[in-house]
């Protein structure tokens, strides 16, 4: 069942979002040379404590942190580590999922460390423009695979790879709710979108083949060909005007 959103509802999630994204602001000070990835972790871990959030990774299936720190060929859920150190030449991306008063938001940035190669930005901003064109196609009488193939489309015209082993989701009380919203597939399948539902849009992408494997650690998710990948994420509410994204503040 997809749960629609109420006012009330909405207001929540829209606060959760707004804090969310005001500490990925701050973490572009932080996620610097030389910092490890749990450190990363602590300052999430303090800033969702300092502003009443609960993290919703902290605890999920034995997660034990409040954020995913993935790095370079690494897609999603890296899992911060104390020896893992930030290099010059990283593309870090940070995941965080937290709720304020019981209600989720749920986003991933990207942080460039020092000098960062042409063909990673370039990948990134792949990413980037492919969830905002997905994020474009979340509006009231659209299907749901109408933001997946859009995705698909627009990673697959610059020659990159679609992850097909992970998904966005619905968000609300719960960091994954209904539907699953994959990165790829025909456009005019699935649910008919609807006003006030919400959904965490996050498209995964690879400089080469799109196959994962996880590393030892359980979690961490990277690329099988060591090929560069990039992730982000926004979460967004339709609205009668569109889709609301909760988590962009301050200009980004
Ligand atoms: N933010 C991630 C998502 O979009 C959740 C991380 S999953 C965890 O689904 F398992 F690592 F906690
Ligand atoms: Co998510």
């Amino acid at each position: 069942m997809i749960v629609i959103k109420n006012k009330s509802m909405i207001r929540k999630m829209a606060t959760a979002g707004k804090i969310l994204s005001g500490i990925c602001a701050d973490l572009k000070h932080f996620v610097v040379e030389g910092v490890s990835t749990l450190a990363i972790d602590e300052f999430v871990a303090q800033a969702l404590k300092k502003n009443n959030m609960i993290s919703k990774t902290k605890g999920y299936m034995g997660y034990r942190y409040s954020s995913c720190v993935s790095i370079n060929e690494e897609i999603v859920h890296g899992v911060p580590s104390g020896q893992r150190i930030i290099r010059d030449g990283d593309v870090v991306t940070v995941d965080i999922c937290a709720s304020w008063n019981g209600y989720c938001a749920d986003m991933a940035r990207n942080f460039f460390i020092g000098t960062v190669s042409e063909k990673a930005r370039h990948l990134v901003q792949v990413a980037q423009d492919a969830l905002d064109a997905g994020i474009k196609q979340a509006v009231s009488g659209n299907h749901l695979s109408d933001i997946s193939a859009k995705i698909q489309q627009v990673v697959e015209s610059h020659g990159y790879g679609v992850v097909r082993d992970f998904a966005g989701h619905g968000i609300g009380k719960s960091m994954h709710e209904e539907p699953e919203l994959l990165n790829y597939g025909a456009p005019a399948n699935g649910p008919v979108l609807r006003v006030g539902m919400a959904l965490a849009i996050e498209p995964m992408i690879t400089a080469g083949h799109y196959d994962i494997c996880i590393e030892d650690d359980g979690w961490t998710a990277k690329t099988v060909d060591n090929s560069l990948a990039a992730h982000v994420e926004d979460t967004i509410i339709l609205t009668d005007n569109g889709p609301l994204v909760i988590t962009r503040h301050n200009n980004e």
